[in-house]
């Protein structure tokens, strides 16, 4: 029997790609990438793309998810767009990016609400985590990652943190950044410590041990397996890898390799 735990490998496109050119890079992947029951799949176009794509998946093979959303039902929020209005495309939802924290000033208790509400409408919430290089320089990482776990989780009740998958993206090594560099496999074991520890201190050991935990920041084809052979690390998030078919497309096929 194979006891390997599931492998999320989770494309956030950002704000790249037109709705045609989406499509087209869909239809590439598609054409390449076998579906695997080993390896869940998640692609997080903009939400313009969304319902376009989710007519042409094929959900076997990838998931959808929306890289950001309100989480009120509806009402007069101009500009934004309620989960009610994108149930039916997408499985996933990234809440608390670190460019949603720091470019747009989301705060805690909006992630906490939209954790919450994704939860609540049957969406899996990919909560992000992770210290600024400040932080991280000032000897604060630990503090930082369980405050932003504390108030991401603040409305998740025991039975529903099987519900949520949390990714590990310290601020300094998304490529976005000024003189990013990737998280040594040391840092990110470090942290998924701290993580796991935390998320038993509220949910107790089982849903610590349960709980899927991603890296991103940085991550291509030639750094994916060490990344993903790393103790207590359950997938990976790209960014700018993600948007090149070859880099996706090898990096699924090393996730599917990675037997634990
Ligand atoms: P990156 O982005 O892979 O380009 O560093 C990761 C992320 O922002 O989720």
């Amino acid at each position: 029997m194979d006891n390997s735990r599931k492998k999320y490998i989770v494309a956030n496109w950002k704000m790249n790609f037109t709705t045609g050119e989406a499509s087209l890079y869909l239809n590439k992947l598609s054409n390449r990438i076998q579906p695997s029951r080993k390896v869940q799949i998640v692609l997080a176009p903009s939400t313009i793309s969304l319902q376009p794509l989710s007519l042409q998946v094929n959900r076997r093979q990838f998931k959808l998810a929306a890289q950001n959303f309100y989480w009120r039902e509806y009402g007069a929020y101009t500009g934004e767009v309620a989960l009610s209005q994108i149930r039916g495309f997408v499985d996933y939802a990234i809440v608390g990016h670190s460019e949603r924290r720091y470019v747009f000033n989301e705060s805690e208790a909006d992630i906490a609400q939209k954790v919450a509400a994704a939860v609540r409408s049957n969406i899996t919430p990919i909560l992000c985590i992770g210290e600024t290089a400040l932080e991280r320089k000032d000897g604060e990482t630990a503090a930082a990652i369980c405050d932003q776990l504390a108030s991401g989780l603040h409305e998740v009740s025991k039975e529903d943190i099987d519900k949520v998958i949390i990714a590990y993206e310290p601020v300094w090594a998304i490529s976005s950044n000024k003189n990013a560099k990737p998280a040594t496999p040391t840092d990110i074991i470090e942290a998924v410590k701290i993580i796991r520890k935390y998320i038993a201190k509220l949910y107790g050991k089982d849903a610590a041990e349960a709980i899927s935990v991603l890296y991103g920041g940085s991550v291509n084809k030639d750094t994916s397996a060490a990344y993903l052979e790393l103790d207590g690390i359950d997938g990976l998030l790209i960014g700018s890898a993600s948007l090149i078919a070859d880099q996706f497309c090898a990096i699924v096929e090393i996730a599917k390799g990675v037997n634990k």
